[in-house]
């Protein structure tokens, strides 16, 4: 794995860079202060940006592991090339892959989805060559293209289903027609919680793709509020930081919220299960019992490979438990320090933890937490905007999946 800071210069915001067979992550861990991207190579690397967190957001996760293997992949196969048996030991190689990267992060679905895809694919692809006439070589070559082809579909379909998205939400957030009660003048805000914008996925967002597609419709939408999001400070790392890149006008705040302004709720899902119960970042749900206090839409906003229909509930997601030390210390970056000068005596940031509290203390750090379908006004996916069925109260998502 190795770093640099080149590949920032074209003015939009990219989590990756993917030129076959070599990829690139914006490192999200050293944002807003420093932009670099991260070289992936190898399996090992993909797993570990995804577990530390380099990049991150349910879509982005999954399009990582696919094109992290993906471009692992080529160069194995170029390595074994003419060996006896290096068709096998691609397929090997590639379930080997599939296999350890599932482990990376354990509650957004979409890295499952991804992995289920291509292990299908391996197995298709193993039945198929294996019938065929062509040589060991042309084997290898076949598979690894449509391999390769199959992970850039997936990078291609995220973006594509964020763009419906967006379209479908604004669409939904105008049709509500709200208006602020001082002046009824038809502008409104709206709060996010998180990052679930271009930095999440593969380009443009979910929720704040949405809250884009919104503002740029400028029907409405003015403002929009955004928490910073502890521990891990989402929010005011990378979610400010969106909407500073778009100047749609945006206030941070704490994990709270000023309820006045703000008209609807909207957030990401790592893993929406068949009755709409909803994994998503810590400080959801708390979120969720407010916009219902006051009586607040509450949208969540994921593309059909973030539905899980084999989960009734969300009782059975499993939850990521992460560190004690992202809650006991707090990491920054620290400009003006003489050691962080270079040769040319130009101040460099340094990324720093300093500890808010002992390290002895007991800590209890879930990534995610579960907010119930019953406190959820709408789910936006890329092919429509579910709603309860007003008879039953209850989402029915059995549609969803094509
Ligand atoms: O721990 P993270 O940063 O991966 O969590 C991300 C979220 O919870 C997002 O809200 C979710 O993945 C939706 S991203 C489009």
């Amino acid at each position: 794995m190795s770093s640099s800071d080149s590949g920032f210069a074209s003015g939009t915001l990219q989590s990756i860079l993917w030129e076959r067979p070599t990829l690139h992550v914006l490192d999200q861990l050293v944002l807003p202060m420093e932009k670099k991207y991260i070289k992936v190579e190898t399996v090992q690397d993909t797993f570990d940006v995804i577990r530390n967190m380099n990049v991150r957001g349910a879509p982005l996760i999954a399009i990582v592991a696919a094109l992290g293997l993906a471009s692992h992949l080529v160069v194995f196969a170029n390595e074994n090339s003419g060996n006896d048996g290096s068709f096998d030991k691609v397929l090997d190689f590639s379930i080997t892959g599939i296999k350890k990267l599932r482990l990376s992060r354990p509650t957004a679905v979409n890295l499952f989805e991804a992995m289920d895809i291509l292990e299908q694919l391996v197995e298709s692809l193993k039945l198929d060559l294996n019938q065929s006439d062509k040589s060991e070589q042309e084997k290898v070559e076949a598979f690894v293209n449509e391999f390769v082809a199959k992970c850039e579909w997936m990078k291609d379909r995220d973006i594509a289903d964020n763009l419906s998205m967006g379209n479908l939400g604004s669409e939904y957030l105008i049709s509500k027609h709200y208006k602020t009660n001082a002046d009824q003048s038809g502008k409104f805000s709206v709060l996010t919680h998180c990052n679930t914008g271009s930095l999440a996925t593969a380009g443009y967002g979910t929720a704040l793709g949405i809250i884009r597609s919104c503002y740029k419709a400028n029907l409405g939408l003015d403002h929009v509020y955004c928490t910073e999001t502890r521990p891990y400070n989402q929010g005011s790392r990378l979610t400010a930081f969106e909407l500073d890149h778009d100047k749609i006008p945006y206030t941070l705040i704490t994990d709270s919220m000023k309820t006045a302004p703000i008209k609807a709720i909207i957030v990401g899902a790592d893993r929406v299960c068949a009755n709409g119960d909803v994994a998503n970042k810590i400080g959801t749900f708390q979120l969720s019992l407010i916009a219902n206090h006051y009586g607040i839409d509450f949208i969540i906003a994921a593309p059909t490979t973030t539905i899980d229909l084999s989960l009734p509930s969300g009782s059975h997601i499993p939850i990521e438990s992460r560190s004690s030390s992202e809650i006991l210390t707090a990491s920054g970056t620290l400009i003006e320090n003489d050691s962080s000068s270079n040769r040319n005596n130009e101040k460099t940031p340094q990324r720093v933890s300093v500890a808010v509290a002992p390290d002895s203390f007991n800590v209890w750090n879930p990534a995610f937490d579960v907010t119930p379908a019953k406190y959820i006004t709408a789910i936006v996916t890329e092919t429509c905007v579910f709603l309860k069925d007003p008879a039953t109260g209850e989402f029915d998502l059995s549609s969803c999946k094509k």
